[in-house]
């Protein structure tokens, strides 16, 4: 959800291809407009920007010509203002002096916008990174210098963001954040800013996590930090990363999302091994079993990893735990939560705003704050008493597949280890994931151009598969752009049913413990000429019911485990279906329309 990045260099050179590199780097968060400016000593700013995707924009407008030593791109997923030539970013003052680009959402971006108007200013857009810029412009024009600007600038502006920009006659640019992520790094002869880590890897591992409500000078050879409350210097060393680019590279494959699929074995053998040797499980576990009431928090994919861990947690411990989605959190439980309460925040991101509200309300009501988020050093994970980070690297692909199942291996994890089970048993995780890859590769071909063939269709399961039926439809319509609806197998027969005509396709996910409900729902299908398909393992009832079936391999895990297990290997197919007919109708199912990979607006 949109991206910024910022360079100031220590001489004049061609920095074209270093932002069309960042572009590219930052464009898995979404994005609809690509925009870049290079700041000059003297003159003109050099402003381009467009609606498209980076390499053509970039193309289009000779991105590769850019030469300067300040520069700024953004990329703008639309929020305030249609996706439009005008409302790219970045934006410029009325008069040319400033250019500035933002991360995030200006919620007065109305109120200011007139107020602008008022004062004489040139309103360019209907965008709030113009309304950021306009802010530091009103205190420029009354004398301010930049940081003081800056300081008025942030009381006036209402919303999370975080902004970049920078003055003609300058050699420097200016950053702030507040709610939104924002990393500086210092390489060789140059600074960079940037809203997240992996678009800076490739230029400096010397890097600033910035915190919220600090302000970011950077010139080519240092950055200085300063408290946006009061100006002081802030100190604070530059920490050397050591994360590899290399899981930001496709390896091999086609897409990242088919990368990401197969890393599944990989990462789960790693978040295994962070389990096993962390105290984190532990804490979190007394937590967890002295809560009043446990709530499970999170929004899409992280949400049915929530809805799954309830399961394992009510089913292994005894204890009831409530999953919810994070705004009808503050929505339905807002009045009743103490600090007796405790809640488990599940994000990839964990910068997930409507995650982050959800939190705000926790910390108010001083509930407990639990974690579960790959980013390490994300706001959830900063704000959280414990936290389990997900170890899977950067998931690059929008739609989620390794951060899924390494929720459900976490929130299975702690489950058992709150229910006195021996986690040892987990240790196979990796080889049955495995074997699950490697025994639908060659079942899937056979039921895509079924599915595909159709713009509507259902996921059903019941109990442990109902949360799997949910994930399988929120991928296929995410990537596919198909209507797909989970839903619980037994509800489908109280409305959805009338849908239900020659060839319909309804995919059943069948775990082992309800394979004869399964069986009967699949009757209702195929006796009105619907076309069942069953995911689950080689059982006869699913054969000789369903027109199809995707057969899930035999594991060695032990009975109790085993449809635990089953329900997490049946989110596989589901993956592997939706990216195939995503890429067969010509979508990139990285980077799909409208969507985002971390959003950070309500
Ligand atoms: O970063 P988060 O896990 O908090 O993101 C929540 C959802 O936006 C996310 O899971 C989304 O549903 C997935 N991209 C779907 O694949």
């Amino acid at each position: 959800m949109c991206g910024i990045f910022g360079i100031v260099t220590n001489e004049k050179k061609n920095l074209g291809p270093i932002l069309i590199s960042a572009g590219r780097r930052l464009s898995y968060r979404g994005y609809d407009t690509v925009g870049a400016a290079t700041i000059p000593e003297r003159g003109d700013i050099d402003l381009r920007k467009d609606v498209g995707k980076v390499d053509e924009v970039a193309s289009r407008l000779k991105f590769e010509e850019l030469t300067g030593n300040r520069a700024i791109l953004q990329l703008r997923w639309a929020t305030f203002g249609a996706p439009s030539q005008i409302n790219a970013q970045p934006h410029l003052d009325s008069y040319g002096d400033l250019v500035g680009a933002h991360n995030g959402n200006i919620v007065n971006n109305v109120e200011l916008r007139k107020q602008f108007l008022q004062e004489g200013m040139i309103v360019r857009s209907e965008n709030d990174g113009e309304s950021c810029v306009h802010a530091v412009e009103r205190y420029a024009n009354q004398g301010y210098d930049m940081v003081e600007a800056i300081r008025h600038a942030y009381n006036d502006l209402e919303g999370d963001y975080a902004f970049v920009i920078g003055k003609v006659g300058e050699d420097r640019l200016y950053a702030i954040k507040k709610g939104s992520g924002l990393v500086a790094g210092i390489g060789d002869d140059s600074t960079y800013i940037s809203s997240d880590l992996p678009s800076i890897l490739p230029l400096t591992k010397k890097i600033f996590r910035i915190q919220d409500g600090e302000i970011v000078i950077f010139w080519a050879d240092r950055i200085e930090l300063r408290n946006v409350e009061d100006g002081r210097l802030i100190q604070r060393e530059p920490e050397i990363v050591e994360e590899s680019m290399e899981s930001v590279q496709k390896g091999g494959y086609a897409h990242f999302m088919l990368k990401e699929i197969h890393e599944q074995p990989k990462v789960a053998g790693d978040l295994l091994h962070l389990l096993d040797n962390t105290k984190e499980v532990d804490a979190m576990v007394e937590r967890m079993a002295n809560a009043r009431n446990l709530y499970l928090v999170g929004c899409g994919t992280s949400y049915h990893a929530c809805l799954l861990g309830s399961v394992y947690l009510n089913r292994l411990t005894g204890k009831a735990s409530i999953p919810i989605l994070a705004p009808q959190f503050i929505a339905q439980y807002g009045t009743t939560l103490t600090s007796d309460d405790v809640g488990i925040f599940v994000s990839q991101s964990g910068e997930t705003k409507d995650v982050l509200n959800a939190i705000n309300l926790a910390q108010e009501k001083k509930m407990g704050i639990l974690g579960i988020a790959n980013v390490v050093g994300s706001t959830l994970t900063q704000v959280s008493e414990h936290h389990i980070p997900l170890a899977c690297g950067y998931e690059i692909s929008v739609p989620a597949t390794k951060t899924f199942s390494n929720q459900v291996i976490a929130f299975l994890y702690l489950a058992m280890r709150m229910g006195g089970h021996d986690t040892k048993a987990l240790a196979k995780l990796p080889e049955w994931l495995t074997k699950t890859l490697e025994s639908i590769q060659n079942q899937i071909p056979k039921i895509e151009n079924r599915v595909s063939a159709w713009n509507d269709l259902y996921i059903l399961g019941y109990g442990l598969t109902y949360p799997i039926a949910l994930e399988g439809a929120l991928k296929l319509k995410e990537i596919t752009y198909a209507h797909c609806e989970g839903m619980l197998s037994t509800e489908f027969k109280h409305g959805p049913l009338s849908a239900v005509r020659d060839g319909y396709p309804v995919i059943f996910v069948a775990g082992p413990e309800d394979t004869s409900l399964i069986v009967s729902g699949i009757n209702e299908i195929t006796c009105r000429g619907g076309h069942a398909i069953a995911i689950g393992k080689a059982d006869a009832r699913l054969q000789n019911n369903a027109n199809d079936a995707i057969e899930l391999p035999q594991i060695d895990a032990p009975d109790n485990l085993e449809p635990y297990i089953d329900a997490l290997m049946s989110i596989l197919p589901l993956q592997l279906l939706s990216y195939r007919i995503s890429v067969s109708r010509g979508y990139d199912p990285d980077f799909p329309r409208n969507l985002s990979k971390t959003l950070t607006v309500d």
